[in-house]
């Protein structure tokens, strides 16, 4: 094999394999810190609120208290409680007033509950999710 062959393979070989390691070791760069979640919700026996479409409910959990919301028959949201921009501050933690919006009490951010983008005040990034997993009647909230 010719050298101009086996330096291309090389070189080929080398970047790949550079970009494996730079999408296995992505960062977490959302500024509400990274923690376990993985709970199961029966919603026949629990949390009355999410069983209509427009329902919300806030649980335990995540790094600063999960709130879930019910976009449709079969599609739950659920993100971290916390709010992006002060996320260490325990007064910071999001509150739905007029769903699907929630609010953060110290500055005043918006976020939308459909997909947790900021829709006002300082807020730059969106709020930390958590993945939703609906198998009726269980609902399965993860963050893997
Ligand atoms: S802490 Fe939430 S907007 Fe400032």
């Amino acid at each position: 094999m010719d050298l101009f062959l086996k330096t291309t393979l090389r070189i080929v070989f080398l970047s790949l394999l550079l970009l494996v390691i730079t999408a296995c070791t992505k960062e977490d760069r959302h500024p509400v810190p990274l923690v376990p979640v993985e709970f199961r919700i029966n919603l026949e026996f629990q949390f009355i609120e999410l069983n209509s479409i427009g329902g919300w409910v806030n649980v335990t959990g995540g790094f600063g208290g999960v709130v879930i919301y019910r976009m449709s028959v079969d599609q739950f949201t659920a993100f971290d409680r916390a709010c992006p921009v002060h996320p260490y501050d325990q007064e910071a933690r999001l509150v739905v007033e007029d769903p699907p919006i929630a609010k953060c009490n110290v500055c005043g951010s918006t976020y939308l509950l459909l997909d947790g983008s900021p829709i006002s005040g300082p807020a730059k990034h969106p709020l930390r999710p958590y993945r939703t997993v609906f198998d009726d009647p269980f609902l399965y909230v993860t963050n893997f």
